[in-house]
């Protein structure tokens, strides 16, 4: 299987490079060489390629940033989500686009189904909303996987900024009435692999939830990371009133992978376990 890897430098896209495979051929696209905002160079590259699929890590991710730069955010998850799904369409290439957990409210208390009413709170939320109605209805034969919390041992996000607090300040805030579940991009990339495989051998598409078993606030995940990464360092549970932000987060955003259990064979790995893989796999020479 001969697969197209967008977003190439982000933090997925990085853990993707770590994801050796003997059976598949990874292409990696920079945005330099692949921007979801030009349509042309899309279709070139994918005209040239003979790729199998696509996963497309590209995406525009800045949360807090997304509330004042509305149109960036939704030409890029909405409109270039869109482009990218027509082209892939256009050129019979697989197409898996990733979303996220804060396409939902958070005002369930049970596990987030697929067909859950989508309802997002923030501008980043809405743009990828809107991505995801804009690639399902333009590309009949994608897959769309919605996920939370990604976290890596490179580059910027909770699990570095932890580490970053703990040994700058000694200790850390962090709020503990927001619920979800940290998913690992070196385990996450993996299997999206075997999903990518599994789906192209049984003709699946459509929308699944992926995570990592069980359930975490932020809180959780900090004083496991101390745990794991061995640091030394105060921790304290606040709420979110603590730290006023423009962009709202949902109070629950679990997903439930029910459906994705059934249709595709994954392992299991519990939050916790994953994080003690990344820990591991930060370790290798
Ligand atoms: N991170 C999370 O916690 C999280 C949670 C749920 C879902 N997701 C989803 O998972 C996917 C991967 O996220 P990530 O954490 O790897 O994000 P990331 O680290 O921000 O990487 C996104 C990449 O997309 C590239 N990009 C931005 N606009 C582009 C455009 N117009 N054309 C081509 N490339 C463009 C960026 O390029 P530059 O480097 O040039 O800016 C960057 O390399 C995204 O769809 C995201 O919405 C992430």
């Amino acid at each position: 299987m001969k697969v197209l890897i967008t977003g190439a430098n982000g933090q997925l896209g990085e853990a993707f490079k770590r994801s050796y495979t003997k059976k598949h051929e990874l292409v990696f696209l920079s945005r330099a060489v692949f921007d979801l905002n030009d349509e042309e160079q899309m279709n070139q590259v994918l005209l040239e390629s003979n790729a199998d699929a696509l996963i497309n890590c590209a995406a525009y991710t800045n949360v807090e940033l997304a509330e004042s730069e509305k149109d960036l955010a939704f030409e890029t998850n909405a409109f270039g989500a869109e482009r990218l799904a027509r082209a892939c369409s256009k050129h019979k290439v697989k197409l898996l686009h990733l979303s996220t957990d804060y396409v939902f409210d958070g005002k369930r208390t049970s596990p987030y189904k697929e067909n859950d009413i989508t309802n997002p709170i923030n501008e980043y939320g809405r743009s990828k909303a809107d991505g995801e109605h804009l690639v399902l209805s333009g590309n009949a034969k994608a897959l769309l996987i919605r996920v939370s919390w990604v976290y890596d041992f490179e580059g910027k996000n909770f699990l570095n900024t932890m580490r970053k607090l703990a040994f700058e300040r000694g200790g850390v805030s962090v709020v503990n009435d927001q619920i979800s579940s940290p998913v690992y991009a070196g385990v996450l990339a993996s299997d999206l692999l075997l999903v990518l495989e599994q789906s192209l051998e049984g003709d699946i598409s459509g929308c699944f939830h992926y995570r990592h078993e069980g359930s975490a606030s932020w809180y959780d995940f900090a004083a496991e990371i101390f745990k794991v990464f061995e640091i030394d360092a105060k921790l304290e549970a606040v709420d979110s009133g603590a730290f006023p932000t423009k962009a709202q987060r949902p109070r629950y955003s679990l997903l439930s992978t029910e459906k994705l259990r059934c249709t595709f064979d994954l392992s299991k790995l519990s939050w916790q376990e994953a994080l003690k893989r990344c820990h591991e796999d930060e370790l290798k020479p």
